[in-house]
């Protein structure tokens, strides 16, 4: 810390709780003032911080200034209301609690300042995305607009509050600001119609007029010159040098547009403003009768125009009054001097009506629709302590509200701590300070109060004035201490006492009060009519501010001060549930000047805001207490007994905690159920220690949570990848089985197929037959006889193939054969074929076709072949139909059962005298005489070769042969090939065979 200081912030002491002469209030002043004059204008008081008005703009506000004390230990840096700011702030993420800055100091002490450079600090430090950006932007620029509304200068301060405002700040888990909420309290409305000398109307009423729009200043009526306006000159000061109502016009506007203000919201809203200017230059003059009339007043027309109301109702809900009567109503008019009262009257209302639906809008723009877990900060600006010359019901108002907030500052500080010391055992001798309750009392108390006998005087019945009111409270509160009228004062004091007035001794001061008003302002009447009139408004916001459902006057509504009590009741209860945190603001000098520090009124400040107390407390008291769970809570982790878990009782934990971090006996007092630490620097040591622990430990509880996720990830994995491996098995095993019995199935009726295999075809061994079908016929596709020589290596087949099987056979040979001859060449085709044959015909072939009388009579001969045969008459060549028949001995020509000719063959070799022989369809067959014709061709000579046992002596000749018709008489067979195959008897006598094929003649 010390390191960080430059030379200029070591002037004086930062924190008077290091004050060596801590009970001087020399001492205190000295070191306020010694850095008041070098621009310190903050000090602490332990955690409590003293901001003293440096009426000066100081370099310490900027962004560079926020981001440095962003984060930092409230004690690391010099004091700043940012340094506050943080804290608060970590504190509530830290703790997840809610936390309330009050801060307090007489009017123009620099409190409305502070809570700005809060909320900019906020504005700046938290986190930020469009949409909080969005809510920054509104909660940052709702307080241009309130200021302008409610505030306003006067004697005290150019830019006074004159309502109070309570402001919650709404954060999410992360520190993200996600809404807003304000509550105001009792605005001066007084202050609308009428201004002290030297103080100023509310500064939206300067700024349209100075600042608004050519344009917009024609549409309402009005000219740009405040001394136009009755409302704006009574106070004599319409220009104030340290104000710019042009530029702060800019800036309203700019902000409404942000806080999402529609045109029509600020139409009516300038409407408004503008028909109170004009309500105020209504001027009434007496009739006949003395009775107030306004003949078509201009500036009446103009309220009737922007307000939206027929001129006819408004004039008439100026000048009369309307009293009920038993059966009818009746319109009374007003005096003059009533009626500027009740116009008067509705001013203010309409002003003060439009100022709260104004904060409602406002609110409606911050409202954060996440109904998430919020915390939030509040800051309080509420108006100043203050005296003038003459003060009124509204100084009344203000300073009892701050009596109020000095009574829970006394509460939460002097009065509780010490209190708490004592019934936490710690040693403690009691430090005597100035309790206000005497003073709360004496204006709260319920009916000897002087609230009470002000309702009281407004409610009876009978001429009730303000003197009457006077009186009553000599009567009721005579004797009491802090109370004092010109009646019951001493000769001294009676010479500063008005007869009209009384004086109360403020905590902060004596104030006297000059009681005229004080019954009117507390009824804060307006006429019923008024209201009626209000309610004909076109004005949305004056519709909304007057609404029909607003009771009727008839039951008297609560007066002005028991609002303004029960609204600081509620007030402090809100507080009350909020961790505090305070700014003491202080004013150096009456005269708004920098760098004048004036001793008597600093000393007078400090001396009612009770620092001197606050600090005596600080300095013998403890800096820092928390429950012995919530430091242990927090803190263990920083000693290896308590953490991760203490078994024992927590204050015995807390004990075992802080012997580990090396307290010393005179840093800590252990309470019954609190630690209390003496110095803020022990804490922060802590805290610092912590911090550092906790990176550490949130790596570790990273890891391990990173593990354990892994581990859950894989565990997962294994248990989605067994199950996957159990449906897959599971879907095999179904399959499998599924296969199985199909198999099962199969085999049963392939063995009841087989067993029925020769029974006629049925359902039982159909599909079995058919598969010895299938099988069969592969197997001999793949088993079929190479060649001719190899038939009888013919697959056998099964019982049901017989039949096929012979065909196939006899199919498949002779397309073997044709395969065979098709092959051979003219040449080998003699040689080969007969040799093939020769193999293959020892079979006897055509004996069925022989009739039985020829077979009987060659029978005993041996038939040895027998074929069919055209033979040609030799002479003619006509055909005829024989058989050819060869017997061992002889060849037959047989006409059915005739035998037509025998040719003595033995031995047979003289019968192949000329054989020739003609690839031809039919071919032809010749022997010595004998022309035949056989469609057999081949096999017929094999048979006869065969038999005669002559293979070579088959001639294959081309073109024509010759043969004997006669012994000498030859004649001829002559081929040739042509379209169609054909044999006939040539022009030349010759036997013409004709042929379609390539022709080819054979001849021995
Ligand atoms: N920190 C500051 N730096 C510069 N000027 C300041 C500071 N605080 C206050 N002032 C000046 O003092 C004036 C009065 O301050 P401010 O309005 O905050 O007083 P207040 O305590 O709110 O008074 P009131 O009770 O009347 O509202 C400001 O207008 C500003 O000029
Ligand atoms: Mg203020």
């Amino acid at each position: 810390m010390e390191a960080s200081l430059t030379a200029r912030d070591r002037v004086g002491i930062q924190d008077f709780v290091l004050l060596d002469a801590h009970t001087s209030e020399t001492a205190f002043l000295d070191n306020l003032r010694k850095r008041f004059h070098e621009n310190l204008i903050y000090t602490y008081i332990g955690t409590l911080l003293v901001s003293v008005n440096p009426y000066r703009e100081l370099d310490m506000y900027s962004k560079k200034q926020m981001d440095t004390y962003m984060g930092v230990n409230f004690f690391e840096l010099p004091p700043h209301i940012y340094a506050l700011a943080d804290n608060v702030f970590r504190t509530m993420l830290s703790e997840c609690n809610n936390h309330f800055i009050l801060i307090s100091g007489e009017s123009g002490a620099g409190k409305t300042e502070a809570s700005k450079k809060v909320l900019q600090f906020y504005a700046v430090s938290c986190p930020s995305t469009k949409v909080l950006n969005n809510v920054r932007d509104r909660l940052v620029l709702s307080n241009p607009v309130l200021e302008a509304f409610g505030n306003a200068k006067t004697l005290k301060n150019d830019n006074s509050s004159r309502f109070g405002k309570y402001m919650d700040i709404q954060f999410d888990h992360q520190g993200g600001a996600v809404g807003g909420h304000i509550l105001s309290y009792l605005l001066e409305k007084s202050r609308v119609v009428h201004q002290n000398h030297g103080e100023r109307n509310f500064h939206i009423f300067y700024q349209l007029v100075e600042g608004g729009e050519e344009d917009l200043l024609r549409w309402l009526g009005l000219e740009r010159n405040c001394q136009n306006y009755n409302y704006l000159v009574q106070g004599n000061c319409t220009k104030v040098s340290s104000i710019n109502d042009k530029n702060d016009w800019k800036t309203v506007r700019k902000a409404l547009s942000v806080i999402d203000f529609s045109e029509g919201d600020t139409e009516n809203l300038f409407g408004i403003i503008a028909s109170v200017l004009h309500l105020g230059n209504i001027k009434f003059e007496a009739d006949h009768r003395g009775y107030a009339s306004l003949n078509n007043n201009q500036e009446m027309q103009w309220v009737s125009k922007l307000l939206g109301i027929p001129a006819q109702v408004l004039q008439q809900g100026l000048t009369h009054r309307k009293i009920e009567a038993k059966t009818e109503e009746v319109f009374s008019p007003f005096s003059v001097d009533h009626a500027v009262y009740a116009r008067d009257a509705l001013a203010k209302a309409i002003y003060g009506r439009t100022f709260n639906w104004l904060v409602n809008r406002i609110n409606e723009s911050l409202a954060n629709k996440d109904s998430s877990r919020k915390t939030v900060i509040g800051l309080l600006d509420i108006y100043g302590f203050e005296v003038f010359n003459v003060n009124s019901f509204e100084q009344f108002c203000i300073n009892y509200c701050n009596e109020k907030l000095q009574q829970l500052f006394i509460e939460l500080t002097l009065k509780s701590e010490q209190e708490e010391y004592k019934l936490e055992g710690i040693e403690w001798e009691p430090v005597p300070y100035f309790n206000n309750k005497i003073i709360c009392d004496l204006v709260e108390a319920k009916h000897k109060g002087i609230i009470s006998l002000l309702d009281e005087e407004c409610l009876r019945p009978g001429e009730a004035t303000d003197l009457t009111f006077l009186e009553k409270m000599e009567e009721k509160i005579g004797g009491h201490p802090h109370f004092v009228t010109h009646k019951l004062a001493d000769q001294k004091t009676r010479k500063t006492l008005e007869r009209g007035d009384f004086r109360l001794l403020h905590y902060a001061g004596e104030v006297t009060y000059c009681v005229v008003g004080f019954l009117d302002k507390n009824n804060d009447l307006l006429y019923r009519n008024g209201k009626e009139v209000m309610r004909q408004s076109k004005n949305t916001i004056i519709r909304l501010c007057f609404p029909s459902t607003e009771p009727d006057s008839k039951r008297r509504p609560e007066t002005v001060v028991t609002q303004f009590k029960s609204s600081l009741v509620g007030l402090t209860d809100i507080l009350l549930s909020k961790e505090p945190w305070y700014v003491r603001c202080i004013k150096p000098n009456e005269a708004k000047q920098p760098g004048r520090f004036d001793d008597v009124l600093v000393r007078h400040q400090v001396k009612y805001l009770g620092l001197m107390e606050h600090l005596r407390v600080r300095r013998a008291g403890f800096a820092y207490r928390r429950k012995y769970e919530i430091f242990l809570q927090r803190y263990k982790p920083l000693c290896p007994d308590t953490w991760p878990n203490w078994r024992g009782t927590a204050a015995e934990g807390v004990r075992c905690l802080i012997k580990y971090l090396g307290y010393r006996s005179d840093e800590y007092k252990m309470g019954r159920t609190k630690i209390f630490i003496r110095h803020p620097k022990t804490l922060f040591a802590t805290e610092d220690a912590f911090q550092v622990c906790k990176h550490k430990l949130a790596t570790r509880i990273q890891a391990k949570y990173k593990g354990y996720r892994v581990k859950g990830d894989f565990q997962k994995q294994r248990e989605a990848a067994t199950k996957i491996e159990n449906c897959w098995r599971g879907l095999m095993a179904r399959k499998e089985r599924e296969k199985r019995a199909w198999a099962v199935k199969v085999i049963k009726k392939f063995i009841k197929g087989f067993m029925t295999r020769n029974q006629p075809a049925c359902i039982d061994n159909s599909e079995y037959l058919a598969y010895v079908r299938q099988n069969y016929l592969t197997r001999l596709k793949e088993n079929l006889p190479k060649t001719v020589l190899e038939k009888d290596a013919w697959l056998t087949p099964p019982p049901i193939m017989q039949e096929a099987s012979q065909l196939l056979k006899k199919i498949y040979i002779r397309h073997m054969v044709w395969k065979y001859v098709h092959g051979v060449s003219v040449q080998k085709k003699g040689q080969v074929l007969s040799f093939m044959f020769l193999k293959m015909c020892d079979f006897t072939e055509g004996e069925e076709d022989i009739s039985i009388k020829v077979l009987q009579l060659i029978g005993p001969e041996c038939i040895k072949y027998s074929v069919p045969v055209v033979k040609y008459d030799r002479n003619g060549f006509r055909p005829r139909l024989r058989q050819l028949i060869f017997t061992l001995e002889a060849a037959y020509l047989v006409e059915e059962a005739k035998i037509k000719q025998r040719i003595e063959c033995f031995p047979w070799g003289s019968l192949f005298h000329g054989v020739s022989l003609q690839y031809l369809t039919p071919p032809l067959f010749f022997q010595g005489d004998l022309v035949l014709q056989c469609d057999y061709l081949f096999e017929a000579l094999t048979k006869l070769s065969v038999i005669a046992n002559k293979q070579n002596c088959i001639r294959v000749v081309q073109g024509s042969v010759r043969f004997d018709i006669q012994p000498g008489r030859e004649g001829f067979v002559d081929f040739k090939s042509g379209q169609e195959s054909m044999v006939y008897r040539a022009k030349n006598g010759h036997l013409m065979v004709v042929s379609v094929s390539r022709r080819t003649s054979v001849t021995n």
